[in-house]
């Protein structure tokens, strides 16, 4: 998730953009950069030095002019294009002019650069959001003030965009702009901000205003005003902000899991944007094997650990159903030492957040070294699976702080299905509209996600009266099994309670001896085909005296009366399920943790990335 920064009529310009940036650090970053604007004059630095950028930014800023009193600054997290010095923001336009910063995706870059291409624009960077910069630059070629230059640009774009751009024609102005991705406003005398989070300005300004959808905002010294897409004023919305700078940095939450659990609707749009072209093919900018290749896959191993191994189960359930491809799921230490069996056609896919998970790193290198193709599913731009894999997929959910994985999950679960979807196109297995039909259902799980996050207290009050409780099942069938995995895992990393996930058919199969009074059976019974089966698993626990929790949807009448507390859910499509039925599992394992005392973001024992066997 990139991070930007503004501010115009400041007597201290480049301080407050370095700072503003190194306080964004926590959103994540492989490079950065800083335009500064006066009349006739833009000046630029940037750096791509990983997580070093920002301090080799300040460096190269020793070699600033003084006596500028607007600028924007940008910390880059790359989607598309490398993480590389000519990729990073602020982009200019071709007066060097014009200079402008992006956070989100252009979904239809490819598009807009060929057109302006043809009308003579030189692009220097491979990135979505250097259109913005050209598109502007027309726009005021025929004489439009700036910040309806920006609303008329906007106009033609898809995506998702916070964006603040600035003319050194027009100085002591930015306009900024946002749909999807965070953009905020703030003001202190003769000084007016915008950015990405309040940490940015959060000493600076001394009141602040929200951006929402589709709205545009002038900025000078004095203040702002905004308007909407249609150029209509509009009025921001003031938001209340007495935080410190740590409390800011959680967006005001107590904790980094609770700001990603709500960051997860986003987490999933951002990894679904720019997937699909106008002929409705699947696309994956970054997959770089061939679709001869992917065609003629014959059986796909899918090595992961953690979370990241839960959601390869769910891609095993998409990818056999629609593409018709056999695939095992392995658990990546596994892999490595079982003296795995890699014949022509077998495609590796190897998921991880962190991209550096050791044990997930040495399986592929296995399975390359024995001939697979391998394929990583990964969070981290050029993270060591990322270089060491034939092509890679990112989720684009941003930086994940919390040792817990949440919104990566959700991530992952879209892009591998997604994935699916595309062998199924290249394999002619799934007709287009049906392909069609699930692309767009995939689409609607975002504001799924989102219902089910306004949920929240109901299954707090659940949590409270489970507070006793030391020993719980997780089960489900179908894809149901990976969430109460998932389920299960949640609650063991966060409250240290013991919980086993289990597929409810193996239930007579040994866990049954153990169920007793006091024992809680968690159910995922969301899936309509699994309903009655589902049931009967818990009537059995129900007679030997379990306490049953059921992930049920909205319309599930019957639930009721088995289950002595259920967390409701909007229905959908069963194969999408796993990433709307994790989220109530999720809130109920931190529920539990917060009322056990338990540390959050850093629970005993666990490192978010492991890298030692
Ligand atoms: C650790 C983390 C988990 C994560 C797992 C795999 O155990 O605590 O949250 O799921 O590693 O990590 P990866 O980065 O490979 O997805």
């Amino acid at each position: 998730m990139c991070g930007i920064i503004g501010v115009v009529g400041s007597s201290d310009t480049l301080e407050t953009l370095l700072e503003g940036l190194a306080r964004l650090e926590y959103r994540g970053y492989d490079s950065a950069g800083v335009a500064l604007v006066r009349p006739g004059e833009t000046w630029r630095a940037r750096t791509a030095e990983g997580t070093e950028s920002v301090k080799a930014l300040r460096e190269e800023c020793d070699l600033a002019p003084l006596g500028f009193s607007s600028g924007i600054g940008h910390t880059r997290w790359a989607t598309h294009g490398g993480p590389e010095t000519m990729n990073a923001h602020p982009h200019l336009d071709c007066s060097g002019n014009i200079a402008i910063i992006h956070n989100g995706i252009i979904e239809n870059h490819a598009d807009l650069q060929e057109q302006l291409e043809a009308r003579g624009h030189v692009f220097s960077s491979v990135t979505d959001s250097e259109v913005l910069a050209h598109l502007i630059e027309e726009s005021r070629a025929n004489g439009f003030e700036l910040i309806e230059a920006v609303r008329r640009s906007l106009l033609v774009v898809r995506g998702a965009f916070a964006v603040a751009a600035m003319d050194a024609t027009e100085p002591d102005v930015i306009v900024a702009a946002r749909r999807i991705s965070p953009l905020i406003v703030g003001t202190a005398p003769g000084v007016t901000y915008l950015a990405s989070d309040i940490p940015a300005i959060l000493d600076r300004a001394t009141a602040f205003y929200a951006v929402s959808d589709d709205e545009i905002v002038r900025l000078a010294p004095e203040g702002f005003r905004a308007i909407d897409l249609e150029g209509v004023p509009v009025h921001l919305h003031p938001l209340a902000v007495d935080w410190d700078l740590e409390t800011a940095e959680k967006g005001g939450h107590d904790d980094f899991m609770t700001k990603e659990i709500n960051e997860q609707p986003d987490a999933i749009r951002t990894t679904l944007l720019d997937r699909r072209r106008r002929d409705g093919t699947i696309t994956f900018d970054e997959l770089r094997v061939s679709d001869e290749e992917l065609r003629d896959v014959r059986r796909v191993v899918i090595v992961a650990a953690g979370t990241s191994h839960h959601a390869g189960l769910v891609a095993k359930y998409a990818i056999e159903r629609w593409a018709r491809v056999s695939v095992e799921v392995d658990i990546a230490s596994e892999y490595r030492y079982r003296d795995p069996i890699v014949e022509i056609g077998t495609l590796v896919i190897g998921i991880s957040q962190s991209g550096e998970t050791i044990d997930t790193i040495q399986a592929i290198r296995e399975a390359k070294r024995r001939g697979a193709r391998v394929i990583a599913v990964t969070n981290i731009v050029d993270s060591s699976l990322a270089r060491e894999s034939d092509a890679v997929i990112y989720t684009r959910a941003g930086l994940e702080v919390s040792v817990a994985s949440t919104k990566v999950f959700l991530a992952q679960v879209a892009a591998l299905e997604l994935l699916a979807l595309r062998l199924a196109q290249l394999r002619d297995t799934v007709p287009a509209s049906d392909v069609d039909a699930h692309f767009l259902g995939l689409n609607a799980v975002a504001e799924q996600v989102a219902t089910v996050l306004t949920r929240r207290s109901s299954v707090e009050d659940v949590a409270k009266q489970l507070l006793g409780a030391r020993d719980f099942f997780f089960l489900g069938r179908h894809v149901g099994f990976p969430t109460a995995l998932e389920g299960a895992l949640k609650l063991k990393e966060l409250s240290y309670l013991h919980a086993e996930g289990y597929p409810a058919g193996e239930l007579k199969h040994g866990p049954l001896a153990l169920i007793e009074p006091g024992v809680v059976v968690v159910a995922v019974v969301t899936d309509p085909a699994m309903h009655e089966k589902m049931l009967s698993n818990l009537a059995e626990v129900k007679a030997r005296g379990a306490t049953v929790v059921a992930v049920a949807t909205d319309d599930d009448e019957s639930i009721a009366a088995i289950a002595d507390y259920v967390l409701r859910v909007p229905a959908t499509e069963p194969m999408f399920s796993p990433m709307v039925d994790v989220v109530p599992l999720q809130l109920f394992a931190y529920a539990m943790a917060r009322g056990l005392g338990r540390n959050i973001d850093r629970p005993r024992n666990l490192a978010k990335t492991v890298t030692v066997e």
